[in-house]
């Protein structure tokens, strides 16, 4: 079996994760909040590389049910109806609707993601059950990668940490031995020795989080330290976002 972690989509070319199963990771916020909408009610999120490309989009779909959401520079896109808040996504306003969502790092990554299969969406605010889904998936295929969303290319610690916990949950103790793991994968169950079981002391110590803090997004990355608050795992699928048995 053979675990792959990337720490960004920089230099994964569509053809490395054709057809393979791939989770992919953007704690702070991209995936938590897209798993919050979709729990909450939301029957879709359509993602989109640019602001731009979410506004066409959404014009060819002319749906009464659509909203479009996101961010640049962490803050809401003017004129879109929601930003990328976790707390944001209640089932009040997200029920029933389909998101257009363009994020910096989130939805970039994603649709980097979006030639494999399964492509499965984890957060800690779903871990358990991604990380069953994820197991499933390696069993099946006897390959995995995690791919973290990172920052403008860049390591993300939080994204990094997560990698670290879904890699060990997904192979534990007795099941690691004998599986191939790539140098990323190593680095990211070291730094869950470093930062320890609790979601929230590598989450704080990020660069993300301590931007978010300075822009007021604080209870968000609480948001995101939660670990199982919800057990669906949505999936990516023609493009589009869905918690499968929903349908
Ligand atoms: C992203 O996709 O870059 C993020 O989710 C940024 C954020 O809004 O926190």
């Amino acid at each position: 079996m053979r675990l792959a972690v990337f720490f960004t989509p920089a230099g994964v070319t569509p053809a490395a994760l054709a057809n393979k199963p791939v989770l992919v990771l953007d704690l702070l916020r991209f995936t938590t909040t897209i798993i919050t909408a979709l729990a909450n009610g939301a029957r879709a999120v359509l993602p989109a590389a640019t602001p731009s490309d979410a506004l066409g989009l959404a014009q060819n779909l002319e749906r009464a049910d659509l909203l479009l959401a996101g961010e640049r520079n962490a803050l809401p896109i003017e004129g879109f109806a929601l930003g990328n808040s976790p707390l944001e996504m209640t089932p009040e306003r997200v029920g029933g609707k389909t998101l257009v969502m363009a994020t910096t790092n989130g939805t970039p990554a994603l649709l980097a993601a979006e030639d494999a299969r399964p492509v499965l969406i984890g957060a800690a605010v779903n871990f358990s059950a991604a990380a069953a889904a994820a197991r499933l998936a390696l069993e099946d295929a006897g390959e995995l990668a995690i791919l973290c969303a990172g920052r403008q290319g860049l390591f993300a610690l939080e994204d990094a940490y997560a990698a670290g916990r879904f890699a060990q949950a997904i192979l534990p103790g007795g099941a690691r031995r004998g599986a191939e793991l790539n140098d990323a994968a190593i680095a990211a169950r070291d730094l869950v020795r470093r930062y320890g079981a609790r979601w929230k002391t590598a989450v704080v110590a990020s660069a993300a989080a301590r931007d978010l803090r300075a822009k007021g997004f604080r209870a968000d990355i609480l948001a995101a330290t939660e670990a199982d608050v919800y057990d669906v795992v949505p999936t990516l699928e023609q493009r589009q976002v869905r918690v499968r048995e929903r349908g």
